[in-house]
């Protein structure tokens, strides 16, 4: 069928084999370092659904989820130094292993930012799981622990990750055209 997001992608990144092909390794990894641990996944939303939903699957171990929903004020292809959380946990997360689950991590300032109020929370450990990372526009001291895919600095779309809210359906991670955001 014809697919009319397609003519505003500029080139596929990774496509859907790529991704699953690497979200099974990380999936696999964490779970070698988590086993027995039983560790809290911590999505950002809506970043992170379609990442988080393959990622819990590829990780075999005992473990449970929740979300958080931030906004940060930028404009749409880049975020601020404000973040504001507008969905919290529903649960209290004091001496739990955290695996923050994130799409990208890109200046670093959402992730400053709840890296912030987490500790505060007193949990045992916090580690940080990015499916993209972009270090070329990091604005904060943040290092992912575990990084799917190091990418360029384009924007990108699919499989999560959104611009002005759509695009999140793609199932590949694609550059946006230019003309698509200007
Ligand atoms: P940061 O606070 O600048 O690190 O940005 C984090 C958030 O900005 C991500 O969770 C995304 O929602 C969004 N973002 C940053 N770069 C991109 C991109 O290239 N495509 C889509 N969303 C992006
Ligand atoms: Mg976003």
């Amino acid at each position: 069928m014809y697919n009319e997001m397609e003519n505003d992608i500029l080139k596929v990144l990774f496509s859907q084999e790529d991704i699953a092909r690497r979200v099974a390794e990380m999936g696999t990894e964490l779970a070698e370092r988590f086993q027995g641990k039983k560790p809290l996944f911590l999505g950002v939303l809506k970043g992170c659904f379609v990442f988080m939903s393959d990622l819990v699957r590829a990780c075999p171990i005992k473990s449970d989820l929740e979300f958080i929903a931030v906004s940060s004020y930028g404009n749409a292809t880049s975020s601020s130094g404000r973040v504001q959380i507008t969905h919290d946990v529903q649960q209290d997360i004091t001496g739990r292993d955290l695996i923050i689950v994130e799409d990208i991590l890109d200046s670093g300032n959402t992730l400053y930012y709840l890296l912030d109020v987490l500790k505060l929370r007193k949990a045992a450990s916090i580690r940080i799981c990015t499916l993209l990372d972009k270090p070329e526009r990091r604005a904060k001291p943040i290092q992912a622990d575990y990084t799917g895919f190091v990418v360029p600095d384009a924007f990108v779309v699919g499989y999560g990750l959104d611009y002005n809210q759509q695009y999140r359906n793609l199932p590949y991670i694609g550059v946006l055209k230019e003309e698509v955001y200007r």
